[in-house]
């Protein structure tokens, strides 16, 4: 999987096709980090949900982790725009589940519009290797897309919009993933439970809190 190419297009292409829908699905939580002094960021991307926790929490140490490098420079230059005391911020050019963070170290993990890149098996992975690195009583912080579960015209708009997403992002991407396979099973697992969800866009997407401990 290689976000690469898309890199150079990526915050204008959000902006088009999704306007400020993302980032505040990416925010809806960000409140709840009051007082985590180490987050972890996966899949950081162009880094929009790392500058408004960066500006949040001026002194939170924040690791970001991402497998493209123009991916994570572009995250760098906008915190570096945007996000009081630099030197707090690490980012790390590296895939998961391959990377392994350090073992309970994290107050807080962010997933946002990451975790549907997954097919299942990879995904146990990765949310295996995530939980790993959090604290025991940490928070997750996640938004993603998702297919309500009630049939009617709001699935199937929601179906509709995730095959064109994935006929996209499949061959530009290398994204494996042919859908979105719901990570909650896998968080409860790993002693995660659900806090808070909030859905918007008819059930298309999610912006969750899930906390342990
Ligand atoms: C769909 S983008 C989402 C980016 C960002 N979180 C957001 O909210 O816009 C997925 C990001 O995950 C990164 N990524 C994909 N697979 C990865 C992996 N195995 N390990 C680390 N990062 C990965 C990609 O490079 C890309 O930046």
């Amino acid at each position: 999987m290689s976000f690469d190419r898309l890199a150079p297009h990526y915050t204008w292409m959000e902006r088009a096709l999704a306007g400020p829908r993302l980032q505040r699905c990416r925010t809806t939580w960000l409140e709840e980090l009051a007082g985590c002094r180490r987050l972890l960021i996966a899949g950081v991307g162009h880094g929009h949900f790392l500058a408004a926790c960066a500006r949040r929490f001026p002194t939170a140490e924040i690791t970001s982790v991402d497998a493209s490098a123009p991916m994570l420079a572009a995250a760098r230059v906008r915190a570096r725009r945007s996000a009081p005391n630099f030197s707090r911020l690490e980012f790390i050019h590296a895939s998961l589940p391959a990377w392994q963070p350090p073992a309970a170290q994290f107050d807080a993990i962010a997933t946002h519009f990451f975790l549907d890149c997954f097919a299942p098996e990879e995904l146990a992975r990765v949310v295996l290797t995530l939980a790993r690195a959090a604290r025991p009583s940490a928070k997750w912080l996640l938004s993603d897309f998702a297919v309500p579960e009630e049939r009617g015209w709001a699935r199937q708009r929601a179906r509709a919009i995730h095959a064109t997403m994935y006929a996209f992002f499949r061959p530009i991407a290398g994204v494996q993933a042919r859908r979105v396979t719901p990570p909650d099973e896998l968080l409860r697992g790993q002693g995660f439970a659900l806090a808070r969800r909030q859905t918007s866009e008819w059930g298309l997407l999610h912006a969750d809190l899930w906390t342990r401990g």
